[in-house]
Order: structure tokens, then C-alpha cells, then sequence
């Protein structure tokens, strides 16, 4: 027999055969949760305080014997037990051997179940705002990069084919955005978060009257959750978190399977540094972008999170069921993962070198086509004509292979009278730049105008 889990000995007699105690363990996970668990253990000792189920003297004893379990787990002399199925269990369990039979009075009125999502609420709200920071830091090194970048052109690039020139940092600065909307992601999921699950017992409501409001306020909680029955089985705010992780995967991954083309012998416009490169066991010349590599490859990990998640939830009956045991490790893996992508991705955007010359090499006066198009409609040709007209004429450089801007005068005049002289200036990769130039476009002025509005914008959140 199993003794010392919370329910063992009264209904319950037959011993748990190992291989079910070893599936219903969760502590090696949720012990992660230590710190919350005592912190909402406290406030509920204070709350049934109030409704005369303990005394004062009761209150004072497991009011303190939670602080020294607290300083037991936080020095790591906390000793876990087999029979420890989770961290609740361990931490009622110790705080009774310190306070004796008084720590027994704890559980009046709660379960587990209106516990561990209470925990897990509270882990999460604590968690957010270091990987708030760490987002932060990482759209502030795409910033820097932009900064750095300024002189830097390159081709943009639609269906992978050379589309039009761009600089450098508005690329830098279309990920910094995207991270601005996991940000934002982030900061609504602690939004859905903040809700007390603690008092609702272990689906109908606690028997006691206690006042979740203040329970909640104590806790640091906005409200208490008005439904009990939906407090315990609900878990929208795992799922958003893990979707804010896959977005913020799915955001990395992008921008680093770019890097890793970028870092190729053939593009050549970034070297990674050794730091976050590897080499191969067999080939001696070669050097890896695992770094980046990596960082994609997470993406799929932080989807199948999600997947899980959403799949064990799919049809549950209310309200708690053990299935939602597992929202924890799925979770916090995702942090730790989430946490460590974007450790690495700014490290290799602090430490990359960008190869300007060999950049701009690249770049082929095709992708200027567009700007010979606007040269047209200048001189009052419909767009739709302009776009045929030099078509024609990026055939005809293909036919007499050579470049666009070595078709003589008098053949562009074939193609439009509307051509003359002033048509070789089109072929000016900076001038291409600039003339994007609406709010949100490329020209460089915009380009400086959009790292300010991104400065005020990280300022301001
Ligand atoms: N370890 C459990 C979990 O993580 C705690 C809740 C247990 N509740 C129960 N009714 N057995 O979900």
C-alpha cells in the first residue's frame, strides 16, 4: 500500500501497483511549481482563517511552517519521498511532519483540483514577464542590426525570386514587428491568466464562505472565476500561451531559414560567427548553421505542444479529469524552449557579419523593372500598358543577352516613344529604395522613421 498520498487508507486499501503509481506521478514536473504552491497554500490558510476553521495559533503554525518548507525547497534540502505523487502532496505532507496534525486542517475546503490550476495560473503569471523581457532584448538586437544595417541594400525577395531591392534593415525590421505581436500575444495570454481558480473546491464550490475576492486579491489575481465547474477544467490560458510559443516559433523559423540561405556560399550575405556554428564530424570544410537550424526545427516541437494540449482537452468531461495533468509538462517545455530560441537568435544577430559588397553584387537590374514600369506611367502610360511595355523590354535584354541597362536608346524607343535619355537613371538601385516611399515602404528616410516609431513603441509597452 502506497501511503502518505493524500487519499490512501480510507477508501482505498489495496496497494497501487507500481507501474500506475509510476503513471500518476506528476512531481517531477510540478514540483516546479513549489514556490506558488506554498504562496497559495498561505493565502488559503488565511482565508479559512477568516471563516473561524482555524485558529490563530493553527493559522500562526502553518503560516510559518510553510515559509521553512519554502526555505527547505529553495536551499534544496527539501527530500522528496516516493510516495510524493506531486508537489501538493509533498508540501501538505512535510508541512504536517514540521507542525504536526495542525498542517492536516490545510485541505478543509479545497482539492487539488481547484489547487494545481491555481499554481499553474500563478506559475505562468510570475513566468510571463521574464520572457516579456527576453522578447523585448530580442526585437532590441533586430533594432541594432537595422541600425547597423542602414547602408546596406539587398533584394527582396516574393515566390524566392529576386522581386525588387530593399535595405537591409527594413528585412531586420519586418521580424522586429512580428515579435511586436508575440509581445503582445504574451501580454494577453497573462491576461486570460489572471483569473483565481482557488475556492471552488473540487468542482461545485467550497463549503465555506470564503471571500475569493479577497482570497483573490491576496493572490494578486484580478477576479475570482465566477463558475466552479469551469474553473477547474478550464485551460484556455495553457492553450494561448502554447499558441503564443508556436507563433513565436513559427516567427524564429522564418527569419532563420532566410539566415541560413543568407549564410550560404552561394548568396554569401551573412557569416555567422563560430559561436553559433558547427562543424562536421566528417567533412573538414564545413561550418554549420545549426544555430539557426535549430531554432527552426523547435517550431515543429512548439506546434506538437499545442496539438497535445488541444487533443487531450478535445471531448474532456467536465470538470477535472487526470488527462489535464499533463498541460504542465507540455507548458513548461515550451517556456524553456521559447526561452532559449531567443537567447540564441540574438546572439547570432549580435555577433553575424553582413557582407555588404557581396549583397549588393547579387542584385540584378531586373528587379528594377517596376521602377522602369513608374518611369513610364510618369510620362502618362496607364500602369497596365507600362507593365506590357517592359516586359518587352526585359525579353528583349534576355534575347540579346545582355543586362537591362545596356539596351540602346533606339531599341527602347522601338518598345515606347515615351522613352528617352533619362531612362538609364531608372537603373539606380538607391533611387529604386527611395522611391518606396509611403509610410511603411523602404525608402531609407522611412526605414529611420520606422526604427524611431519602433523605439517610442518599445518605450511605450
Ligand atoms: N497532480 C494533479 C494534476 O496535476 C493534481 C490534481 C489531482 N486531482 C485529482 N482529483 N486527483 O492535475
Amino acid at each position: 500500500m502506497q501511503k502518505n498520498t493524500l487519499w490512501s487508507g480510507g477508501r482505498l486499501s489495496a496497494a497501487l501497483n507500481q507501474s500506475m503509481a509510476d503513471l500518476n506521478r506528476s512531481l517531477d514536473i510540478d514540483k516546479r511549481m513549489a514556490e506558488q504552491d506554498i504562496r497559495g497554500s498561505q493565502a488559503w490558510a488565511k482565508a479559512i482563517r477568516a471563516c473561524d476553521i482555524l485558529t490563530e495559533e493553527e493559522w500562526t503554525m502553518i503560516h510559518t511552517g510553510l515559509d521553512r518548507v519554502l526555505q527547505e525547497i529553495r536551499e534544496g534540502s527539501f527530500i522528496f519521498q516516493d510516495t510524493d505523487e506531486d508537489i501538493h502532496t509533498a508540501v501538505e505532507r512535510r508541512l504536517t511532519e514540521i507542525i504536526g496534525p495542525a498542517g492536516g486542517k490545510l485541505h478543509t475546503g479545497r482539492s487539488r483540483n481547484d489547487q494545481v490550476v491555481t499554481d499553474f495560473r500563478m506559475w505562468m503569471l510570475d513566468t510571463i514577464p521574464e520572457l516579456e523581457t527576453q522578447l523585448r532584448a530580442l526585437q532590441e538586437a533586430f533594432l541594432e542590426r537595422a541600425r547597423k544595417d542602414i547602408d546596406i541594400y539587398v533584394s527582396g525577395y516574393t515566390h524566392f525570386q529576386q522581386a525588387q531591392p530593399i535595405l537591409l534593415s527594413h528585412w531586420w525590421m519586418s521580424h522586429f514587428w512580428a515579435l511586436d505581436r508575440d509581445r503582445q500575444r504574451l501580454s494577453e495570454t497573462a491576461q486570460h491568466a489572471d483569473t483565481l481558480p482557488l475556492g471552488c473546491g473540487a468542482l461545485a464550490g467550497t463549503a465555506y464562505p470564503v471571500d475569493r475576492f479577497d482570497l483573490a486579491e491576496s493572490l494578486g489575481f484580478s477576479m475570482p472565476s465566477p463558475n466552479s465547474l469551469d474553473a477547474v477544467s478550464d485551460r484556455d490560458f495553457a492553450c494561448d500561451f502554447l499558441y503564443w510559443a508556436s507563433m513565436l516559433g513559427q516567427h524564429l523559423s522564418r527569419c532563420a531559414e532566410a539566415m541560413i540561405l543568407y549564410s550560404t556560399m552561394e548568396f554569401g550575405y551573412i557569416t555567422l560567427s563560430d559561436a553559433f556554428s558547427t562543424g562536421s564530424s566528417l567533412m573538414p570544410q564545413k561550418k554549420n548553421p545549426d544555430s539557426l537550424e535549430l531554432i527552426r526545427g523547435k517550431a515543429g516541437m512548439q506546434y506538437g505542444h499545442l496539438f497535445s494540449l488541444l487533443s487531450s482537452l478535445k471531448g474532456l468531461p467536465s470538470a477535472y479529469d487526470k488527462d489535464l495533468q499533463e498541460d504542465k509538462q507540455l507548458v513548461f517545455t515550451a517556456a524553456d524552449t521559447a526561452a532559449l530560441v531567443m537567447t540564441v537568435m540574438k546572439g547570432v544577430l549580435d555577433t553575424l557579419t553582413v557582407n555588404k559588397d557581396r549583397c549588393m553584387a547579387v542584385l540584378n537590374t531586373q528587379a528594377l523593372a517596376t521602377d522602369l514600369a513608374d518611369y513610364l506611367v510618369k510620362k502618362g502610360m496607364p500602369f497596365r500598358e507600362a507593365h506590357h511595355a517592359v516586359g518587352k523590354a526585359v525579353k528583349l535584354s534576355e534575347t540579346m543577352k545582355c543586362d537591362l541597362k545596356e539596351i540602346p536608346l533606339e531599341k527602347w524607343k522601338e518598345i515606347s516613344d515615351l522613352f528617352a535619355e533619362d531612362v538609364y537613371n531608372t537603373f539606380s538601385v538607391e533611387n529604386a529604395v527611395d522611391a518606396r516611399c509611403a509610410w511603411g515602404g523602404t525608402a531609407r528616410f522611412r526605414v529611420m522613421e520606422q526604427m524611431r516609431f519602433a523605439e517610442k513603441v518599445l518605450q511605450n509597452s
